[in-house]
């Protein structure tokens, strides 16, 4: 469930998990072609991927969900406490899960089809995760944020999270990965991305 609403920090947030579930959609696909295929796209295509998600949501998105939202909300009510442990604790588990992956990724590449079946089952689950993380902070946490903040407390979170959006005050990092976005898409093959199908 999509919330509809003036706050920039709600666009951003769903902006971002838009981009972030295209990229595991990717992944997806690329285990998933080599399990039907039996072909592999460049694991280059994976790697960058991976490094995506290392360096944007789990450097600047969750940390300041973390940060600024969840503890904003924490302190006007205590209804959604529950889902914001079972947050918070998800978040703390994302670096060492993208690096068991990355790990996975490195035997598949070295040892070949024996060591497909591991990676392939840790990209499953990994998506499942992300997907159902993102999902419990739309349905649960941006329609309670709408609810329970204030002005105040919109103001300070707005501007945080405005800085992702915004070119100018997110300076280089910010264009980075717009680039490495993009390159994602041009490199994953056809039909989900733009590169040469498979
Ligand atoms: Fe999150
Ligand atoms: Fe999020």
């Amino acid at each position: 469930m999509r919330v509809s609403s003036n706050h920039i920090a709600i666009r951003v947030i769903q902006d971002e998990h838009d981009r972030l579930s295209a990229v595991i959609h990717g992944m997806q696909y690329f285990v998933r072609a080599i399990n039907k295929t039996a072909k592999a796209p460049e694991p280059k295509v994976f790697r960058a991927m991976m490094l995506y998600i290392s360096e944007y949501p789990e450097k600047v998105h969750h940390p300041k969900e973390d940060q600024y939202l969840f503890s904003r909300l924490r302190l006007r009510t205590d209804q959604v406490n529950q889902t914001l442990d079972e947050l918070e604790s998800q978040h703390a588990q994302g670096e060492s899960q993208a690096h068991a992956l990355e790990c996975a990724l490195t035997h598949y590449e070295l040892e070949g089809a024996a060591a497909f079946q591991p990676f392939f089952d840790m990209v499953e689950a990994y998506a499942k995760f992300y997907f159902s993380h993102m999902g419990m902070e739309e349905d649960a946490v941006l329609p309670a944020a709408v609810k329970f903040l204030t002005p105040d407390d919109w103001a300070v979170i707005d501007a945080q999270f405005a800085a992702n959006a915004d070119p100018l005050a997110g300076g280089e990092y910010k264009e980075s990965f717009d680039k490495l976005f993009s390159l994602i898409v041009n490199i994953t093959p056809a039909p989900l991305g733009l590169g040469p199908a498979i």
